[in-house]
């Protein structure tokens, strides 16, 4: 099939011809975040609406977005609903620290995301595509879904602390994975919460999984710290354990290395194993783009990959990692709560209203996309970083908090699908369509087999 030609068009949810109802809203939302969007959302440039008393504001214009998460972004703090969720997987770390706080953590943060230092991680990247293609060679199906949360999880144990997966991190995948499709999604009690303490008696899943999440990561640290000095590990803990504050020029606290590990862990893998598994799925309905994105791996195998600029060698599996996070966004959806009252869109918003910007929304959204519901990876043809460069591309989010692990997730995503795609064919077992729910982040409502066969 020629994809320029005649694009498929994958599976989403059904847009509903009409605004829902208020129940009908709660009900759909409770199901899957990305279900209960009405045709008109994906036409206009913002939308309000008051749900069981609470102010939203949809916001579609690039220009507003700009100023939610950027221009004006003092006047926001992420919403108690978005955070709750969160806390026990990332406890006071980068992504859900405020203010002054977040500041000085990002300062110190940032010189273990330039691109010297995450080309730098390039070979723990190998490393996890290389036992990803030996696990998936000794079977004739695999299910990708978990496969790629095993190789994304090795892939950040192994350049946050040197570490390959034995049982205990596969363990640590399988909770992590089971808390973001259970506890950790989002209920209405979070929507209804004024403090993260408010309806303690249904976070006792939530506290029991922090308890053990946060214990891992303790004996992770640990194990390093046990060390002799001088152990000499290229990794991102080394960098954290040499981070001094630029004022007091003391190191991070043990708690603060944990929640800064426990946060690059879960952000870092849970985002980019559904970057791989959207972009198999895509590849598996779209054969024609597989193949042809095997011919160009072919022509620079994985393994002679050494550096970031490398990458440039693969343009076209850029670009079909590009269009896989527009049709399926990793993280759907940014919230933001107003703290102080302004006008933005020319509407006049209240301390409290809920700001929505949706990936899953603006990558659909009619006035910014032709054909916006079909893959079409051609579309970022030339574009070397149209997170930045896009206005209404947002895979990363947006304005000083946009994702500081961008460069990381993929180059590690091209490394471990362009290893994938060198060894094996893959293809679904069934034709029946998987379909993305919204959460945390956009997972599959089943995770299906592939039939993954040795070329
Ligand atoms: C395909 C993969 C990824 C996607 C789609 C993604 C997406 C995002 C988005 C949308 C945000 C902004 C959230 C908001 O503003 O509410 C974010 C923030 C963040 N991401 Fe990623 N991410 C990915 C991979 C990674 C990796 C590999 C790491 C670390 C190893 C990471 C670490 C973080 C951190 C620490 C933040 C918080 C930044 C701050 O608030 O200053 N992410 N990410």
């Amino acid at each position: 099939m020629d994809a320029l030609a005649r694009p498929i068009i994958p599976p989403a949810p059904y847009v509903h011809p009409v605004d829902l109802s208020t129940p009908r809203l709660v009900v759909a939302t409770l199901s899957n975040t990305l279900g209960n969007w009405s045709r008109n959302a994906f036409d206009i440039p913002y939308g309000r609406r008051k749900v069981l008393g609470v102010d939203s504001l949809l916001v579609n214009d690039p220009a507003a977005i700009r100023e939610v998460l950027q221009t004006n972004m003092a006047a926001y703090a992420r919403p108690l609903a978005a955070v709750r969720p969160v806390r026990p997987l990332a406890g006071a770390g980068l992504l859900l620290s405020e203010g002054a706080a977040w500041r000085g953590q990002r300062r110190m943060l940032a010189p273990a995301f330039t691109p010297g230092s995450v080309e730098s991680l390039i070979p723990h990247f190998h490393a996890a595509a290389g036992s990803l293609a030996t696990r998936l060679a000794g079977e004739p199906r695999a299910n990708l879904a978990d496969a790629f949360h095993q190789a994304a999880l090795e892939a950040v144990l192994r350049s946050l602390f040197s570490l390959s997966a034995g049982p205990e991190q596969i363990e640590l995948a399988a909770m992590v994975r089971d808390y973001v499709a259970t506890a950790g999604r989002p209920t209405l009690f979070d929507g209804f919460a004024r403090a993260e303490s408010d309806f303690a008696f249904i976070g006792g899943a939530r506290r029991r999984f922090q308890k053990r999440w946060f214990a891992a990561v303790d004996r992770l640290v640990a194990a390093r710290r046990a060390e002799p000095p001088g152990a000499g590990h290229d990794d991102l803990l080394d960098r954290l354990l040499a981070v001094r504050d630029a004022e007091t020029g003391q190191p991070l606290s043990d708690v603060e290395v944990r929640d800064q590990c426990a946060t690059m862990l879960f952000a870092g893998f849970e985002t980019t194993s559904r970057l791989l598994f959207w972009a198999a799925y895509l590849l598996s309905l779209d054969g024609a783009e597989q193949t042809r994105l095997r011919q160009e791996v072919r022509a620079f195998p994985p393994g002679r990959l050494g550096t970031l600029e490398d990458l440039h060698r693969w343009p076209r599996l850029r670009q079909v990692l590009l269009e896989t996070m527009r049709l399926y966004p990793p993280v759907p959806i940014l919230m933001r709560q107003v703290v102080t009252p302004h006008a933005l869109c020319g509407e006049s918003l209240g301390k409290g209203c809920l700001v929505w910007i949706s990936p899953w929304v603006m990558h659909r959204h009619t006035v910014y996309w032709e054909n916006p519901t079909a893959f079409i990876p051609d579309r970022f043809a030339g574009k070397a970083t149209p997170w930045i460069s896009e206005p209404a591309y947002l895979p990363f989010g947006g304005g000083p908090r946009i994702c500081i692990g961008a460069s990381f997730a993929l180059a590690e995503a091209s490394i471990m699908l362009a290893t994938v795609l060198n060894r094996f064919e893959i293809s679904l077992e069934s034709d029946g369509p998987v379909m993305p729910v919204g959460g945390v982040t956009t997972a599959p409502d089943h995770e299906p087999w592939f039939r993954v066969e040795a070329v």
